[in-house]
């Protein structure tokens, strides 16, 4: 099988969770083209998203159905590595086996392709389901040539590790990426014993949340962003006014001035910089804001830098 290094993709990975919630599906294209444009081949999504403001109209889907239209208008699939996520569709909940192989034909009918490059386990909610069960189905995709590579998110080190340690006995496919939360104000699900697996184990670290929801782009701190969707408790909201928000707003401050950068390049780029990382994965909700995140790519933090930054989210 398809390991996710091997697949060559760009070190910023692009989020999909705006397609179809805070960007219209002509929004959506512009920020895909601009992405592509910009050198990103990577892109994120689920079959869920947008699911979680069900009250503002969102429906499940439809940011694949946005990726999906938009790759066969251009023709692109095979320049692009996408990979969405089964798990937390409101009709396909959990990952039992029969529910995993139902979701994913629905992904690929809504992407308007016949393979996923990489097919997460959105959520590991239900830890009495056997390991081996879902290894199974994840195994049949993959020997169908339904995906490419699989990964798993949300999930704690010990059952992560139990997956891994039935594939090798098994011979059977293998999770080469993983995909937690992590960026300046959010280190500790990542940071331990999930990095630790993820290292001694040789898999692929691709953060979600590298902008904590934009709260470290510094514009809640200006009050621009107030009344924003995304300006609730776990989102961006949660850290508004938290000591250790205030602190790392300050050191990022300090760092992107000196460079003459926005706040929102550091801390991409600090999280792209994390051992084990390979993709952060950022969203843009307009083109204008990619800019911002594709100046990464300039930006190799120094040493004394990245202890600014270290100290101040600790
Ligand atoms: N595995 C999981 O459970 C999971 C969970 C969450 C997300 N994800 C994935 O990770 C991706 C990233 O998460 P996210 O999009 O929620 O959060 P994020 O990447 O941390 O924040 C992105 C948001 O910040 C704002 N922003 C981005 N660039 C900006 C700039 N230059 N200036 C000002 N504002 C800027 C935009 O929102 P506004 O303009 O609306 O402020 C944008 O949508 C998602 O799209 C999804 O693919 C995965």
């Amino acid at each position: 099988m398809t390991d996710l290094r091997s697949l060559g993709v760009s070190g910023f990975c692009l989020g999909g969770n705006v397609f179809g919630w805070t960007a219209d599906a002509v929004q959506s294209r512009d920020v895909l083209d601009a992405y592509v444009a910009g050198g990103g081949n990577f892109i994120d999504t689920s079959d869920s998203y947008m699911n979680y403001f069900p009250e503002q109209g969102n429906v499940p889907g439809q940011s694949e159905t946005i990726i999906g239209d938009w790759l066969a208008a251009r023709g692109n699939r095979d320049q692009v590595v996408v990979a969405t996520k089964v798990g937390d569709h409101p009709e396909y909940m959990g990952i039992e086996p029969a529910t995993i192989k139902a979701a994913v034909d629905e992904s690929l009918r809504r992407l308007r392709t016949d393979y996923i490059d990489l097919y997460y386990l959105h959520y590991d909610r239900d830890e009495s389901i056997p390991v081996g069960d879902v290894i199974g189905a994840l195994d049949e995709l993959v020997q169908a040539g339904k995906v490419r590579a699989i990964g798993a998110s949300n999930i704690t080190p010990e059952r992560l590790a139990a997956f891994l340690e039935f594939s090798d006995r098994e011979g059977m496919a293998r999770f080469s990426a993983l995909q937690p939360q992590y960026n300046l104000v959010s280190r500790e699900t990542y940071e331990g014993g999930l990095r630790d697996v993820v290292q001694r184990e040789g898999l692929a670290c691709v953060p979600y949340f590298a902008l904590a929801s934009g709260f470290l782009t510094g514009k809640y701190r200006a009050g621009e962003a107030s009344g924003n969707v995304r300006d609730v408790p776990g989102m961006a909201g949660g850290y508004a006014g938290t000591e250790r928000g205030t602190r790392v707003l300050e050191a990022l401050e300090a760092v992107a001035t000196e460079r003459g950068v926005q706040l929102a390049t550091v801390a991409i780029a600090w999280v792209a910089q994390q051992p084990t990382v390979v993709a952060p994965i950022a969203s843009a909700r307009t083109v204008e804001q990619l800019s911002a995140l594709f100046a990464m790519n300039d930006v190799q933090l120094t040493a004394s830098e990245l202890d600014v930054l270290d100290v101040a989210s600790r």
